[in-house]
C-alpha cells in the first residue's frame, strides 16, 4: 500500500455520487475512442482497472458476449456500488466481476487475459510506480494481448501548454488532494515496459492534450 492510498480511496469513495456529473461530459469522448483503438472482440477476457462508474464495463459487456469475460478492479468501494448498479440494471451483473483492491498488482493469472484497459487512470499513479503497473499488465495478458490506455497527455515539445494546461500543472503541484492526475508520457512509459504502440489518437479535451493508445504485448 502506497502512502496515497488512504486518500485516493477516500477521494473516490466521497465523490461517487457525483463523478458522472463532473467528469463524464468531458471524459466519455476520448473513453470512446480509446475502447475504439482497443478494438475488443466477441469471446475476450478483458480486464479494467479503475473502472470507475462502469461506463467502459458496460460497452465490454456488450461487446463481449455471452462466450467473452469481463472483470474490473478499483480502489473505491463507492465507484464500485455506482458501476454494480449500472451493469445490474443493463443485465450484465452476471458477465462481469469485480474487484474492489488497490493496484499494482493485479490479482489475476498470469497470461488469462487478451485486453487490459484503464483511462484517466494511469496518471493517478506516482512516476514511479506507472512502471510497476505496466509491468503487472503485461504479466497478466496473454502474448500479443493488448493494453489500451487513454490519458492526460504532456504537451508536445515546441508547443506552449494552454492556460488551463499551466493551471492543472499548478494544481497538481500545490494541491494534489484535489487535482490528483498529472499529465504522462504514456507512450514512452508502454514503450519502455517493452509494449509496442500499435494504435494511437490525439485528442484535445478543454485546451488539454489527451491521448489514446494501445500498447501490444509480444507475441
Ligand atoms: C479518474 S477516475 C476514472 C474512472 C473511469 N476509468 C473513467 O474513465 O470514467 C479513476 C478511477 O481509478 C480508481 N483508482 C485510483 N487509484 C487506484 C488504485 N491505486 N488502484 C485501483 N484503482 C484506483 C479510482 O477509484 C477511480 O474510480
Amino acid at each position: 500500500m502506497t502512502d496515497e492510498t488512504p486518500h485516493a480511496r477516500k477521494f473516490y469513495d466521497r465523490i461517487a455520487g457525483v463523478y458522472d456529473a463532473i467528469a463524464d461530459s468531458s471524459e466519455h469522448h476520448a473513453r470512446e475512442e480509446g475502447l475504439r483503438l482497443l478494438a475488443v472482440q466477441p469471446g475476450e477476457r478483458v480486464l479494467e482497472i479503475g473502472f470507475g462508474t462502469g461506463h467502459t464495463l458496460l460497452t465490454l459487456a456488450e461487446t463481449v458476449g455471452e462466450e467473452g469475460h469481463v472483470r474490473g478492479i478499483d480502489i473505491s468501494q463507492g465507484m464500485c456500488d455506482v458501476a454494480e448498479k449500472r451493469l445490474a440494471e443493463a443485465g450484465y451483473a452476471e458477465r462481469v466481476q469485480l474487484d474492489v483492491a488497490e493496484v499494482p498488482p493485479l490479482p489475476y493469472e498470469d497470461a488469462s487475459l487478451d485486453a487490459v484497459t484503464c483511462s484517466f487512470t494511469l496518471e493517478l499513479f506516482g512516476l514511479d510506480v506507472i512502471p510497476s503497473v505496466i509491468d503487472e499488465v503485461k504479466r497478466v495478458l496473454v502474448p500479443g494481448g493488448r493494453f489500451g490506455v487513454v490519458s492526460m497527455a504532456v504537451t508536445p515539445e515546441g508547443e506552449k501548454d494552454s492556460v488551463l494546461e499551466k493551471t492543472y500543472k499548478w494544481m497538481h503541484h500545490h494541491f494534489p488532494h484535489i487535482v490528483d492526475c498529472q499529465p504522462i508520457d504514456a507512450a514512452g512509459f508502454l514503450e519502455q515496459s517493452g509494449l509496442e504502440i500499435t494504435a494511437r489518437e490525439d485528442i484535445v479535451m478543454w485546451t488539454m492534450p489527451v491521448i489514446a493508445l494501445v500498447g501490444t504485448a509480444p507475441g
